[in-house]
């Protein structure tokens, strides 16, 4: 008798996500670089940095004792919960509890637990375009329904307020705000902040607030926070925050979340049932980035803003590629829509941005993430978070391929 074929359908609730798209060029960049070809990658969304030096020593330091062997509490360790409050409550000008914190193995999956815990079936999250790829797909695992609300170069890619208004509908439960954006660079002012607040107050929305990116602000651009508008948003507001990208800590997985007290236990519920603690190691590790010296963290910066000068000046002189000043985190957004449509010297035609950035990588071995990955097709991201000769060489292979299109 033969058996039947094992029946390894998965869930339908997955037949709508898409594997994450930086991950994906991150991925053939790399495989084609353990081939030995030479690939420049603009695709990993992580600093080239190496985590500071105390942070690791701590680390070292806490290896030392039998205790980091153990589980932790589900959401952190105490005094790391702490910290994290303090920092918070100083940067968003209110008062935290530590109990009002959740530790996570990453921002991501922060933002994975709140879905969670926040969702019913149907319930709508807006998420301003050009969007984190992630956002959508988060929201849809957990059943709701994202809500993208379209913005335009001319605005900086940022959401004005009577388009988050028009969006509305009684199913809508939260609105994503995440400033310096991920991939645009583009930074929210005060007033803009303030003026999206009143509509999150007149609709009696919750506010995403995805700050993974704050500290990276450049040329004068703030950080301006929604918590901050006043008490009435503070209670409004999940902060998500974390330090794989100002500490250059990614591969730690450290992130995490405050905000009002019913969604971050509903959130500690979703871990502890999952995940658990995040390691106990890169908790000790995280509270000595919170607690330690910033020199470390400004040099880093420093560094970023340098290579956000350098790659705007060389994309910008391409001929048919307009490229936005980035003001926050460390991503090039460039319109590649003039080369859309075009053909190579072999005839291929670049029917859209993901074929673009296939061929690009293929025959000129630079790797660049495709917009529509994030909801604007025709632009490209490209990570300044590489060295300076990567920057200069990438750019000028892509210079050299985009120039042979016709
Ligand atoms: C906008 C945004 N939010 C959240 C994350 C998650 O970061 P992590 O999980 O490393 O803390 C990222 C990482 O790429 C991001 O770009």
């Amino acid at each position: 008798m033969s058996l039947p074929p094992p029946n390894v359908k998965t869930a339908s609730r997955l037949d709508a996500i898409k594997p994450s798209i930086t991950l994906a060029v991150t991925a053939k960049a790399a495989r084609l670089k353990a081939q030995g070809v030479d690939v420049v990658s603009f695709g990993a969304g992580e600093p080239d940095f190496d985590t500071p030096e105390h942070i690791k020593a701590a680390a070292r330091d806490a290896l030392g004792t039998p205790a980091v062997a153990r589980y932790t509490e589900v959401g952190g360790v105490a005094p790391l919960r702490a910290a994290i409050a303090a920092e918070l409550g100083r940067v968003h000008a209110t008062t935290i509890s530590p109990d009002d914190v959740l530790v996570s193995c990453g921002a991501k999956h922060s933002l994975y637990n709140l879905f969670i815990a926040l969702l019913d079936p149907g319930d709508e999250v807006i998420i301003p375009a050009p969007y984190w790829v992630s956002y959508p797909d988060m929201v849809m695992m957990a059943g709701g329904t994202p809500v993208i609300v379209p913005t335009s170069p001319e605005d900086d890619f940022t959401m004005r307020p009577e388009a988050l208004r028009a969006h509305v509908t009684p199913r809508t439960r939260a609105v994503v705000l995440n400033t310096p954006s991920n991939p645009t660079g583009a930074v929210y002012s005060k007033a803009q902040v303030e003026a999206l607040a009143e509509v999150v107050l007149e609709r009696n929305l919750l506010v995403v607030s995805d700050d993974i990116y704050r500290s990276l602000v450049y040329g004068g651009a703030t950080y301006a926070s929604m918590a901050a508008v006043g008490p009435e948003l503070a209670a409004r507001t999940i902060l998500v925050d974390g330090v794989s990208k100002t500490y250059a800590m990614t591969g730690w997985r450290i992130g995490y979340a405050a905000g009002p007290t019913p969604i971050i236990k509903a959130m500690a519920k979703v871990q502890g049932q999952s995940t658990s603690n995040p390691t106990h190691l890169a908790q000790l590790a995280t509270l000595a980035a919170l607690t330690g010296p910033h020199e470390p963290i400004e040099a880093m910066r420093t560094a970023f803003d340098e290579r956000r000068q350098t790659i705007v000046e060389l994309l910008r002189a391409i001929p048919g590629v307009a490229c936005r000043e980035p003001r926050g985190a460390f991503y090039a957004f460039p319109d590649l829509g003039a080369f859309v449509g075009r053909a190579a010297p072999d005839g291929k035609v670049m029917s859209d941005d993901v074929v673009l950035c296939d061929w690009l990588v293929d025959s000129a071995r630079v790797a660049v993430v495709p917009g529509s990955g994030f909801g604007a097709a025709g632009h490209v991201r490209l990570s300044y978070a590489c060295g300076m000769d990567s920057i200069k060489e990438g750019v000028r292979r892509l210079r050299e391929a985009l120039l042979t299109l016709r």
